[in-house]
């Protein structure tokens, strides 16, 4: 029983609980400690009171139940539970007036809502879903963002699953061993998906996203680059890491997070991947792994992998370098392998130790998801996995986080069932379609010339015609005031003149809503063009982030 019910009135439920405290005011217990110094929320209540009585109308908590069903919850408005001493007016007579019990009827639609401390009590549930989802519709339309890679749809069944397996915590494989089960069975398809040789054991872990999948993987290369040379009597100081300015921003975040030198090759203002000679040029003894990317962030772009594979395969063999080369297939790794299964980027080639990808970008899951795979469980060294018995049996863990709902593998795994090999590469076939039909029309209007590779990857990423008479930030903006999400961003070091508008084509971007974009587009354009749109263009320049 809590300190806040009475003696003579034990209460069985939240509710009953609520009413208890409505009843009896400042009489309860507790008072006068952190909540009443928290919010005003008891004046509030005497205001609302006082009102109610001008109004005519005896405000007497009630048990205000449950308007509305769950379906009435997605209209917008619609009922929603109701909390006594909140919502739950009755007449004088005692009886109830259904009309006051009407979510926006409530006392805590005319109050301020607290912004900045915990407020002192609290509010139905019915009641602050409301709020909530009324706020959050200044956010984004997800399904009209084109800036971000994550999946923003998915089927009802997989909805219920999400929802139903939230509570359970993937850590606690020894509580949850079925979840723990599927875990393995996602990273193995993945390793299967990606080619690791059969003779091989290929191990992995679900992590939050590719960021941290990134961040697992060149820990581990760089604890074997550290044991490799303490056995040769070497120095372990100055560890470098050979990457492409293409790489997101997790690359850099590794370096300086973990103290390890970031040798970064330029783009050109023509190129915007990386080649074997940018490696060539910065590959020495030091260098724990070479970063490969299938599907830049600025441009869906591949970086030359066979030809860098090539040069670390020599190095090895004519040097004694053994040089990884991890794969970041955050966006193309559930791309390719339908779209083009004869391109050999992952564990086929041989210095392929480790891969990436975000499983809720193109593997059709919610975020967040990612998952490293590692060519062979002897490119994981023993010593970074922790060995945990306080949940029960052994859980060996690899992670830089520890709690997380298992939901996101669960929907992995539903996905991998639901559309098997066939789905997915109908869906990737479409996708690809949907993108190089937007690029077609983009490229037709004679206003953009194409920076990506459409052909590879679902990433429209184009420049204007005449950067001098286009200004692509404000034709961002006229397009956010229509709905759509469309980034404008200069190109990384050494291609940064280059303005560019990047348009990642998703599931659900059907070849209706390019058509309706593109005339959206179209019509942004001539706006900015006009002599309106060029005297507003000075507002359209603040930088969206791109992920
Ligand atoms: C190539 C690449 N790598 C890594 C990331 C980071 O992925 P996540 O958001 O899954 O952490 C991104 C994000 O877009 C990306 O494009």
């Amino acid at each position: 029983m809590g300190a806040w019910a009475a003696p003579d009135r034990v209460e069985s439920s939240h509710q009953e609980g609520l009413r208890t405290e409505a009843a009896e005011g400042s009489a309860r217990p507790g008072r006068g400690g952190l909540c009443e110094r928290l919010g005003g929320h008891e004046e509030d209540r005497h205001k609302d009171e006082r009102r109610e009585r001008d109004l005519g109308r005896h405000v007497a908590p009630v048990d205000a139940g449950v308007v509305g069903s769950e379906g009435d919850l997605g209209a917008g408005g619609g009922g929603v539970d109701v909390g006594p001493g909140e919502l739950g007016h009755a007449t004088a007579g005692g009886r109830d007036d259904g009309a006051s019990q009407a979510t926006y009827a409530g006392r805590a639609f005319d109050q301020p809502i607290p912004k900045f401390e915990l407020p002192a009590e609290g509010l139905s549930a019915g009641s602050v879903y409301q709020l909530v989802r009324d706020e959050l519709n200044l956010d984004g339309n997800p399904v009209l963002n084109l800036a971000s890679f994550v999946t923003s749809w998915m089927e009802r069944e997989a909805d219920d699953l999400a929802r139903e397996t939230m509570p359970k915590n993937l850590i606690d494989q020894d509580e949850y061993p079925q979840t723990e089960q599927i875990h393995e069975r996602v990273v193995t398809m993945l390793g299967r998906l990606f080619n690791a040789p059969p003779e091989l054991s290929p191990v992995g872990t679900a992590t939050v996203g590719s960021s941290e999948a990134i961040m697992l993987a060149l820990l581990a290369h760089k604890r074997s680059w550290q044991r490799r040379r303490e056995a040769a009597g070497l120095s372990t100081e100055r560890p470098n890491l050979v990457m492409g300015a293409d790489t997101h921003t997790c690359w850099e975040k590794f370096a300086r997070y973990f103290e390890v030198e970031p040798r970064i090759a330029p783009m050109q203002p023509d190129a915007f991947t990386l080649s074997a000679d940018d490696v060539a040029a910065r590959v020495d003894e030091h260098t724990i792994a070479v970063g490969g990317l299938l599907g830049t962030t600025f441009t869906g772009q591949m970086d030359d992998l066979a030809g860098i594979n090539t040069l670390l395969a020599d190095l090895e063999r004519d040097r004694g370098w053994r040089v990884p080369l991890h794969i970041d297939a955050a966006s193309g790794g559930f791309v390719v392998p339908f779209v083009k299964p004869e391109l050999e980027w992952d564990f086929r080639l041989s210095q392929v130790r480790s891969i990436n990808v975000s499983n809720h970008k193109y593997g059709l899951v919610y975020p967040g998801m990612g998952t490293v795979v590692f060519r062979d469980k002897s490119d994981l060294p023993e010593e970074l996995v922790f060995h945990i018995n306080y949940l029960g049996g052994d859980m060996p863990n690899y992670s830089l986080n520890f709690s997380r709902p298992s939901s996101s593998v669960v929907l992995q795994y539903f996905n991998f069932l639901r559309l098997g090999c066939s789905g997915y590469e109908r869906i990737m076939a479409n996708v690809m379609e949907n993108a190089q039909e937007l690029e077609r029309r983009l490229a037709d209007s004679g206003r953009f010339v194409g920076l990506g590779d459409p052909s590879t990857f679902p990433i429209v990423v184009v420049r204007a015609a005449d950067p001098d008479a286009l200004d692509l930030f404000a034709v961002s903006e006229r397009l956010r005031e229509r709905g759509w999400i469309v980034p404008a961003h200069s190109l990384p070091a050494d291609a940064e003149h280059i303005t560019s508008l990047r348009m990642v084509v998703k599931e659900n971007f059907s070849r209706d809503m390019v058509e309706t974009f593109s005339s959206d587009l179209d019509s942004a354009v001539e706006n900015v063009l006009s002599a309106e749109g060029a005297n507003q263009a000075s507002r359209g320049r603040a930088r969206q982030p791109i992920c």
